[in-house]
């Protein structure tokens, strides 16, 4: 029996790096998959991998830092499918390493509406519909930077750590309502988020991992289908740490 048959999943960020390994493990698992993502990017190859599968998709745009697109989004997945079983809010971006003291107010304010306020925007009106239609799943995509400090990655760091803390409260608020969320904390993923940095960085990021290598994208998303799927039916308000050892 697969995981996820029939279920509607919505994943944003869906086309690249953990989202769109996430989209196939899901239809690995016969979920019918809706990939969110910003509208100018590539999606045609995603949609034909995830349709070589076996399973219905569909490609919606969205910016999550825009509420009417997120509103859309998730009336559009319902129309087109009936309901919303899973949602996985991966989208994100990464930041630029500076001090507290030097920070550019831009800078903040750019990871915090994408990192967080697009984090609340999803959670808000996918809760609608899970209430409407008496129940769903939440995974929100966090960090190991939701857990620790990431130095020098400061709005990066509070907008982990408050995705975090928007999941408990999925769980304090909704678990009476057939309604469960959790989170992932990945360390460094190798997806394109890394692309922008210099060769020695990546070599500090993997010297300073007990496994002495990086996650995968396809790790994180088998934690996604745990998350996603009955198996985790009493994880409610926590998280996954993907760290390959750094924590401990
Ligand atoms: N790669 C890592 O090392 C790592 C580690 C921990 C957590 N994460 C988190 O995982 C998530 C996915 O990252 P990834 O590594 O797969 O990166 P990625 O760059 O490969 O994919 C991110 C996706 O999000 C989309 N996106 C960006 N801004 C958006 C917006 N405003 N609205 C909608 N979509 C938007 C991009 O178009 C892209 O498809 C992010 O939330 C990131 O913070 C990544």
């Amino acid at each position: 029996m697969k995981k996820l048959e029939n279920k509607v999943v919505f994943i944003t960020g869906g086309n690249s790096g953990i989202g769109k390994a996430s989209a196939l493990e899901a239809a690995r698992e016969g979920a019918i998959i809706v990939v969110a993502d910003l509208e100018n990017k590539e999606h045609d190859e995603t949609l034909r991998e995830i349709t070589a599968l076996g399973v219905q998709c569909m490609f919606v745009p969205i910016d999550v830092s825009d509420v009417e697109r997120v509103k859309k989004a998730i009336v559009t997945t319902v129309e087109k499918f009936g309901r919303l079983d899973v949602a996985f809010n991966n989208a994100g971006i990464g930041g630029v390493y500076s001090g507290i003291h030097d920070m550019p107010e831009k800078e903040w304010d750019r990871l915090i509406a994408v990192n967080l306020t697009g984090q609340f925007y999803c959670v808000k009106y996918e809760l609608q519909q899970f209430l409407k239609q008496g129940g769903g799943v939440i995974v929100n995509m966090a960090s190991l930077a939701g857990l620790k400090a990431e130095h020098g990655l400061v709005p990066y760091t509070v907008a982990k750590h408050g995705v975090l803390g928007l999941t408990k409260n999925i769980a304090v608020q909704y678990a009476n309502q057939n309604i469960r969320g959790n989170a992932i904390c990945p360390y460094y993923v190798e997806t394109p988020l890394l692309n922008a940095a210099p060769e020695e960085v990546h070599t500090a990021w993997i010297e300073g991992t007990p496994s002495k290598r990086l996650c995968t994208a396809d790790e994180v998303a088998k934690a996604f289908i745990y998350l996603a799927c009955d198996d985790s039916s009493y994880c409610n308000g926590t998280q996954i740490i993907l760290d390959g050892g750094v924590m401990a």
